[in-house]
């Protein structure tokens, strides 16, 4: 396997994900009680957008570059802080740092809270070691594992906390990736019913995400949410028009938020300055 997320940090597919997840990390702490995030595809946890992978693809430029000091409305952009200002607070000594889901879970999560990080990948994994197993917050509360992310989903859940994120997040490298989200995210419900969880996928072959959405939907779980962004008008089968979330058991708020994010950011990060970003209940409950 050759993905590295660093050729893909800060771009519009990661704004989106990780707006949501700070979204998610902000309700949960409404209440004091502890609570466990289950990364199952973590990568290598913070990325610098100086560095040669990030320059080469130039991804960044397109997402968080975009949006990032853009002027705002203000209710898109109160509901951004915490994803904003974990960047900002991460630049104070003035390198162009990003953080992927690990680094923002760590930064937005409390000392009760847990994190649980998988990664396959030997050299993405030692650099999570050093990145964020070795920052001082994660101390006791945050444990990095090799384990296969889809393994890790049978053998650590429900969480002893009993209240929590899963972020599936997978490359998307392998064939049948897809049907491999939706087993994940039966056997996470049916493990922990309660829970979040949230699936990332990439919207390029708009008839394998039509059946994807319908095989989500026919899981009937309670509460699904889909949010959907487009930020290329030209749809090709090899590069990435889209990108989706599902969501299921979302916060009662995070529908209404997404929307106000979306609304916001979409067109700034659009090809073609239009795009178009879709939120909706695939199973009713919200
Ligand atoms: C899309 S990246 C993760 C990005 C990260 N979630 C974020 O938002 O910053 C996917 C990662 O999954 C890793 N990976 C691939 N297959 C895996 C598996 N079966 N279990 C765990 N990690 C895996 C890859 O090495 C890669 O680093």
């Amino acid at each position: 396997m050759n993905y590295r997320h660093a050729f893909h940090a800060g771009n519009p597919a990661d704004v989106m994900k990780h707006a949501a997840l700070a979204r998610i990390l902000t309700y949960l702490n409404r209440k004091d009680s502890a609570y466990r995030v289950l990364d199952t595809h973590a990568g290598a946890g913070l990325y610098d957008l100086a560095g040669a992978s990030a320059q080469r693809t130039g991804e960044a430029l397109a997402g968080i570059a975009k949006v990032l000091d853009a002027p705002l409305p203000e209710a898109a952009a109160s509901l951004l802080a915490p994803y904003f200002d974990t960047i900002r607070t991460l630049r104070a000594e003035g390198r162009e740092l990003y953080p992927g889901s690990p680094a923002l879970a760590l930064a937005l999560s409390r000392p009760q809270d847990k994190l649980l990080l998988c990664e396959t990948h030997k050299e993405e994994r030692a650099k999570l070691e050093k990145r964020i197993g070795a920052d001082p917050r994660a101390k006791g509360r945050v444990k990095i594992l090799p384990q296969d992310g889809w393994q890790a989903i049978t053998a650590h859940l429900p969480p002893r906390e009993r209240r929590g994120l899963v972020l599936v997040d997978p490359p998307f490298e392998e064939e049948g990736e897809f049907h491999r989200l939706v087993e994940g995210l039966k056997a996470a419900h049916t493990r922990f019913a309660t829970g979040i969880v949230m699936l990332w996928y990439p919207i390029k072959d708009l008839r394998a995400v039509d059946a994807f959405r319908r095989e989500v939907a026919q899981l009937k779980l309670p509460k699904t949410l889909r949010v959907e962004m487009d930020f290329a008008e030209v749809r090709t089968l090899d590069a990435l028009s889209g990108s989706g979330l599902i969501i299921v058991n979302p916060p009662f708020t995070l529908a209404d938020e997404m929307r106000t994010i979306l609304n916001a950011l979409t067109p700034l990060m659009a090809r073609d300055g239009k795009g178009r970003a879709r939120v909706s209940w695939l199973t009713a409950g919200g």
